[in-house]
């Protein structure tokens, strides 16, 4: 049987690395192309993937890239944080680069799956989250990826892209980064790790809905395997809200229950991060009725495995 050929744009990454290593495992034969400029994942990628150094910026290395692939996974991105600091680069990445993405697999008639993000809709108006919530950008990074989206639908309906829009709530695991550009998990192991109190940023009540990168992966590969799903949008996430305070909570306690040692931590508090977004819960019933999706990893078991690995010196 011939294998369904895939390239992952970001496969380096935190998301693109686990998928790859799925879509490998479910008999894709995968290509990553990711320009490394950040690569926490690159550990994570099995020896027998291609892996093509270069920017999507590139548009004919990204072309020739693209020949003969059925399937074009797009996740390159440029963090969220990095859009306070260099919002001209993520931008241009974010949203150029999705724009030529498109552009290449529109041309060559790849079909294109598009990781957009939770990010683009803001704070929660409603609850649970329906892919119909309105788009209300906190941060130019979750502007970028509204529009970047909004590209790709363009794209569909003027130039018939064959395209399915993913958006993952915040997702979490082994992989993801742990330097100045990374997400609350790995910030709060870092402190609780040095014996040091984790640092919450405003009230701690902000709530986010937490999902174990491989269910999220799950998701993106159902979105592709799925006839029913083209053209349209699915909510990924664990469909449960649960505060940033609680989280703290969790990963001290389990960090403590792992190593068998007795810390006395409590939370600390700083200033409110800038655009930080106060509520989120994903309705994930479109992507389960359409797609099958079935979240499948608990809170407390993926920070389990997320603790391990950090602890088993992998990362
Ligand atoms: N991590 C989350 O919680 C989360 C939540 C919702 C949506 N998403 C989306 O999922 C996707 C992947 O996110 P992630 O957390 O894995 O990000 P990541 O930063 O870990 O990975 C992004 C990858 O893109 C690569 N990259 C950056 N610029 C590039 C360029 N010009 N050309 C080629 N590669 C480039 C980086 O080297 C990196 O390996 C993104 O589209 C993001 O918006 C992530």
């Amino acid at each position: 049987m011939t294998k369904r050929k895939a390239l992952v744009t970001g496969g380096a990454g935190f998301i693109g690395s686990h998928l790859t290593k799925l879509l490998s495992e479910n008999k894709y034969d995968v290509v990553v192309y990711d320009d490394l400029s950040n690569g926490s994942g690159v550990k994570n990628i099995p020896k027998n993937v291609k892996i093509i150094k270069e920017s999507i910026l590139n548009i004919k290395k990204f072309r020739n890239a693209c020949r003969n692939v059925d399937v074009v996974f797009h996740l390159a991105v440029k963090p969220l944080t990095m859009s306070f600091d260099k919002p001209e680069e993520v931008i241009e990445v974010n949203d150029y680069g999705t724009y030529l993405v498109a552009k290449i697999c529109t041309e060559l008639r790849c079909k294109m799956i598009h990781v957009s993000s939770s990010e683009a809709y803001g704070t929660a108006l409603s609850l649970p989250m329906k892919e119909e919530h309105p788009f209300f950008p906190h941060t130019i990074y979750a502007g970028s990826k509204a529009a970047s989206e909004l590209y790709v639908r363009g794209f569909q309906k003027s130039e018939g892209l064959k395209m399915v829009i993913v958006r993952p709530f915040n997702s979490y695991g082994e992989y993801m980064r742990s330097d100045t550009y990374s997400a609350a998990i790995p910030k709060f192991f870092n402190r609780i790790s040095r014996n040091q109190s984790p640092i919450i940023h405003g009230t701690g009540r902000q709530t986010r809905d937490f999902t174990y990168v491989e269910d999220t992966c799950q998701g993106i590969i159902l979105a592709d395997q799925n006839k029913n799903a083209i053209g349209d949008t699915f909510n990924i996430g664990q469909g449960k809200e649960i505060s940033v305070k609680q989280i703290a909570k969790i990963m001290s306690e389990k960090y403590q229950e792992i190593t068998k040692k007795e810390l006395k931590l409590s939370l600390q508090y700083d200033n409110p991060r800038k655009g930080d977004v106060m509520r989120h819960l994903a309705d994930i019933s479109h992507a389960r009725k359409i797609l099958g999706y079935k979240p499948t990893i608990s809170l407390d078991e993926g920070i389990e495995r997320y603790i391990k690995w950090r602890l088993s010196g992998d990362s």
